[in-house]
């Protein structure tokens, strides 16, 4: 039985003697000891990616700003840290996280529609490197702020180029119909506006149109746009020295040809043509995605009484472990830990134990399945344990990291405690 074969080769897991592994771990081993559901993640596969995105760019002075978003477990920050990379974050709780594995908060990147004052405050304390401003009032929430401390905040401003990222509707952000950044002349505005004030030191502009992005052209459609608007300011004498990209790199799921990076990086260097300006990319999806795996166990097979009937593997992860096929309707591949399976190979949906029919990992897989069999869901190392929640009072999954043939639990299983803690405290029981 070769099922699932080809279906990983993109990704960290791999067959070794018919046994799934993550480098040189089996994932039945670590299932062992840590029981499932689990994230398992590959650090000889997030280092790779790291590698061969700042290799795409070697000819172009750049920084890489790891987007904590996609996967924030402090093991992974840690990593890309030691890596190199500065970090892009959405709230200060992903600041505390930045702060917790000793980053360095100069190389902190504060995206994000809605930073409340108390956020803009904490970021200045720490000595954010810089704000990418998404709305004229949050421009002078900023000022206000950074004029009360008496201290400056870098800025950029986030430009929304009105550029169709070519991917699902919920992860587009770069249209004119989507809440984030302001348009050109918005801009334009606002950097003049912004320029007057000595609470402000202008360093960029900022632009992200979307996630999962697969095709290159949106991608330097956004560039080309916004270095339109930084020869625009140089003219008026506002000297900017970075161009911040976002992030969106797509990778592969399931039968999708990835961005190819080495070409679209080559193509950025054309396009900025020795401009001096430091290029920012925000990249979570491509460093994580394929690094991890949800590993979970077969609890039930409710095999249909009539052919038209659909075949269910209840399994012991849910879309309060894995969300993203029940939100955006995404594939994950799903495939055995043991390929050696006796079992007759059937098409199955593969379901969690949550009382909601979207609870679902995977539909219309043919496997061969027996109850107590392992498997892996594929590509789960972006938007997974992140977009965890305890619906059904579920504790959190367990997060793993794998180095070579050993592991370490990088997040312990959430207990029944650990949940109730926060009500007990309340009711004085
Ligand atoms: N920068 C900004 C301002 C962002 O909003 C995002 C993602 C990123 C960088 C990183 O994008 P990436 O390189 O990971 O594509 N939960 C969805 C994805 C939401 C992305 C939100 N913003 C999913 O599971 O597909």
């Amino acid at each position: 039985m070769t099922l699932g074969h080809s279906k990983n080769e993109f990704t960290a897991a791999k067959y070794l003697q018919d046994e799934l592994h993550i480098e040189h771990t089996s994932l039945s081993k670590i299932a062992d000891t840590v029981g499932t559901p689990a994230y398992v993640y590959s650090t000889s596969y997030l280092t790779d990616q790291y590698n061969q995105l700042s290799e795409a760019l070697t000819s172009t002075p750049h920084q890489i700003h790891y987007s904590v978003k996609a996967n924030s477990n402090l093991a992974i920050l840690s990593l890309f840290k030691s890596l190199g990379a500065g970090f892009d974050i959405v709230s200060s709780g992903e600041l505390s996280r930045v702060l917790a594995v000793g980053g360095d908060p100069a190389s902190v990147i504060f995206s994000g529609v809605g930073k409340s004052t108390e956020e803009i405050n904490f970021a200045l304390k720490a000595g954010i490197g810089c704000f990418n401003v998404e709305s004229r009032s949050e421009l002078l929430r900023i000022m206000a702020q950074a004029e009360l401390l008496g201290c400056v905040a870098n800025v950029a401003i986030r430009v929304n180029p009105n550029v169709d990222a070519k991917t699902h509707p919920y992860i587009a952000t770069g249209l004119k119909e989507n809440k984030f950044g302001v348009t050109k002349e918005q801009a334009l505005e606002l950097y003049r506006l912004a320029a007057e004030n000595p609470a402000i030191n202008l360093t960029g502009i900022d632009c992200h149109i979307g996630s999962q992005i697969n095709e290159p052209e949106p991608l330097l459609q956004a560039l080309t746009s916004i270095l339109e608007l930084r020869d625009t300011l140089e003219r008026e004498g506002i000297n900017l020295q970075h161009i911040d990209l976002g992030g969106g790199f797509g990778v592969q799921y399931r039968d999708e040809v990835p961005l190819n990076i080495n070409d679209w990086g080559a193509s950025v260097g054309q396009i900025l043509g020795g401009r001096d300006l430091q290029l920012r990319i925000e990249p979570g999806r491509f460093l994580t995605a394929n690094a991890g795996v949800l590993l979970t166990r077969v609890e039930y097979l409710k095999v249909a009484d009539e052919p038209e009937h659909k075949n269910f593997a209840v399994v012991d992860a849910a879309m309060n472990d894995l969300l993203r096929p029940s939100l955006y309707q995404a594939w994950h591949e799903v495939i055995p830990v043991k390929r050696s399976s006796k079992a007759q190979p059937l098409e199955w949906d593969i379901v969690g134990p949550i009382c909601e029919s979207g609870d679902f990992l995977a539909k219309d897989r043919v496997l061969p399945l027996l109850e107590n069999d392992l498997v892996a869901v594929l590509s789960t190392g972006a938007y997974g344990s992140v977009l965890a929640s305890n619906y059904n009072t579920r504790g959190r999954a367990p997060e793993v990291l794998v180095d070579g043939d050993e592991f370490k639990v990088v997040r312990r299983r959430e207990t029944i405690q650990d949940q109730l803690r926060l009500e007990l405290d309340q009711a004085g029981h």
